[in-house]
């Protein structure tokens, strides 16, 4: 299997002089991790310094990403960031992030847009999907059925070639925000059920070679839970991605 991946969403924090610094103080312990790729999203005006910033400290296993892309790539839309504007910086892109969803009114289709410009742009999509309440048992087979929906939807008609190059994030809403996380099983099985579906579309070899992360209330007290579980490849950190010391933690405890 491939190395862990660990993402850090940074969302609308930070000031430029934080984001300077939060860099220069994860940058040197991030690059001494072996076996781990890491993808700093923070806002989009931070991306043209931070990748100046990392780019007189090349280490290959340390990457950018975006936060969201419109879904045109060009066009009379105030206010948007087209995909064009961001590839030359990331390498990645959180799509269908449920604060998106839920903010922004951001619906399957056009997250599905955003999948199909992002590849054709090479930058690879990091997918969010994820229910909003929590499942109980009883409850688990109808919840699962929406969650499964989002990812056939988000990823209708990608070839096999890119389903390589996609990222899922499976990320139970009421989890997310530092509240609760969900357990390390739970959140195995849900994932176990994603990549059944994955091996549906796509087939078995792409299912099991498809990075699926674990996003909601990820800290340094839990990440092992989550990384050691059958299946799970990784994480999405929010919160505590902006606490610089936290996130090394939390990073070196995934690679192990
Ligand atoms: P959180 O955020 O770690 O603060 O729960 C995760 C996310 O929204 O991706």
């Amino acid at each position: 299997m491939k190395n862990k991946l660990i993402v850090a969403n940074w969302k609308m924090h930070t000031s430029l002089a934080d984001a300077l610094v939060l860099i220069e103080s994860v940058k040197n312990r991030l690059a001494e991790i072996e076996h781990l790729e890491v993808v700093l999203c923070p806002p989009f005006t931070w991306l043209v310094p931070i990748s100046e910033s990392l780019e007189r400290f090349s280490v290959p296993r340390l990457k950018l990403g975006a936060q969201n892309i419109f879904s045109a790539k060009t066009g009379p839309y105030t206010g948007e960031i087209s995909i064009l504007m961001i590839k030359n910086f990331c390498c990645y892109v959180i799509l269908g992030h449920s604060e998106r969803r839920e903010f922004f009114s951001e619906i399957d289709e056009e997250i599905n847009d955003k999948v199909h410009l992002a590849l054709e742009n090479r930058v690879r999509p990091i997918i969010c999907i994820g229910e909003k309440h929590r499942l109980g048992r009883l409850g688990r087979k109808s919840g699962m059925r929406s969650i499964l929906e989002q990812l056939r939807q988000t990823t209708a008609k990608i070839s096999r070639d890119d389903w390589q190059k996609i990222v899922i994030a499976y990320e139970p809403v009421w989890a997310i925000g530092g509240r609760q996380a969900a357990s390390g099983a739970y959140a195995a099985e849900m994932i176990g059920e994603i990549r059944q579906e994955i091996a549906k579309i796509a087939g078995r070899k792409i299912a099991d070679e498809t990075r699926i992360l674990y996003g909601g209330s990820v800290d340094q007290n839990n990440i092992q839970e989550f990384v050691h579980q059958e299946g799970i490849n990784g994480a999405m950190v929010g919160t505590a991605s902006l606490r610089a010391k936290e996130f090394v933690k939390i990073c070196q405890l995934a690679a192990i």
